[in-house]
């Protein structure tokens, strides 16, 4: 993104720069932290597009954002992330010229098995979330490299800190358990998301790559948006002890937020709260010890393209 914001003055999450002019897909902006990275970007001027597989929920969350936001810019575009063949067409059905950001945001998380797979084959979170966000970057690549300064923001997860890839079964075939299968599909776009940065800084580009996680954000913390989310008071007082140490998923949204706005944050850093890294205002982390493995990054990369059936080499050609 172009730089707005004044470079020495500290971020405040509740004001943000200016962005009009330019356009950021948010995917499964229709939900979620999503939803609320979607929302305090439409506050700043800027297009923002909902990347949804549901067009309904897509135009809800879509009605709610131009409800709060007084001129909010605000679309959908269909996209779903676990059937691989729909992308090409769902990046088309942008209409853009150039594209400034786009946030990887949507996500899988099972808690139970069975083992389930994307239209493709591909287990379902690994497929989605990991799988799913690569193959769109590949597609968005020409829409990025036009824009002045465009930057990829990853989501990622604390739940990969404390997990490690295994190389040779990436998809949880031979052994799945649902939780671990979710921890190492973040892991494995933080990874992914910090190779891209590597792959971008060795070609001189001028798109960046961050990455990203929101702590811990619950729905019972956040604030009512209907009819996208409800929250009763009941809820609201079940939600009570966990703010001790968690947050709101519209503050599970600022890392993001910040990563698309802000120019201090540069290419190849790892964003995410401030306490704990579970909750609280956006603040830089050291790049946790194992994401730093570049021999595993470079070796995911390869074998991701490849079960996806792209040339790892992709941004050359955009
Ligand atoms: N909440 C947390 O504490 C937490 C912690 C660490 C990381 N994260 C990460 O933060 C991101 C957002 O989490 P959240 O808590 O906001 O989740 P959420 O409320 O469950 O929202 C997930 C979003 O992803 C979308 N999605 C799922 N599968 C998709 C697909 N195949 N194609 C397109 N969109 C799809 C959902 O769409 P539908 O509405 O159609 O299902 C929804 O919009 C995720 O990447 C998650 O891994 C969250």
């Amino acid at each position: 993104m172009k730089p707005t914001a004044p470079r020495h003055a500290p971020w405040d999450v509740h004001r943000l720069p200016p962005a009009e002019g330019t356009s950021v897909l948010v995917t499964g902006g229709n939900a979620g932290i999503g939803y609320f990275v979607a929302e305090q970007l439409a506050g700043t001027g800027a297009t923002v597009i909902l990347g949804s597989r549901d067009p309904v929920k897509a135009e809800t969350a879509a009605g709610s954002i131009r409800a709060r936001v007084p001129g909010a810019s605000v679309r959908h575009v269909r996209l779903d992330l676990a059937d691989l063949s729909s992308l090409e067409h769902s990046v088309r059905a942008l209409d853009l010229s150039r594209l400034d950001a786009v946030v990887h945001n949507a996500g899988v998380a099972l808690d139970d098995p069975p083992r389930l797979t994307t239209k493709d084959g591909h287990e379902l979170m690994f497929g989605t979330n990991h799988l799913g966000h690569l193959a769109l970057t590949r597609w968005l690549a020409p829409l990025l490299v036009a824009a002045p300064a465009a930057r990829v923001v990853t989501v990622g997860s604390f739940a990969a800190k404390t997990e490690r890839l295994d190389l040779a079964d990436l998809q949880s075939r031979e052994d799945y358990r649902p939780k671990r299968t979710y921890g190492r599909s973040k892991l494995a776009q933080m990874y992914v998301g910090l190779e891209l940065a590597r792959r971008l800084g060795a070609l001189g580009s001028s798109v960046a790559s961050v990455v990203v996680h929101p702590g811990g954000a619950l729905d019972s913390l956040t604030p009512a948006r209907p009819p996208v989310h409800e929250r009763t008071p009941a809820e609201r007082l079940r939600g009570g002890p966990a703010a001790l140490v968690l947050q709101g998923k519209h503050a599970g949204a600022w890392p993001a937020v910040r990563a698309v706005l802000d120019p201090r944050v540069g290419s190849g850093e790892l964003w995410g709260p401030r306490v704990f890294g579970l909750r609280g205002r956006p603040h830089r982390e050291a790049v946790w010890s194992h994401l730093s493995d570049t021999e595993v990054a470079a070796q995911l990369w390869d074998r991701s393209c490849e079960l996806i059936d792209i040339d790892p080499d992709f941004w050359r050609a955009a």
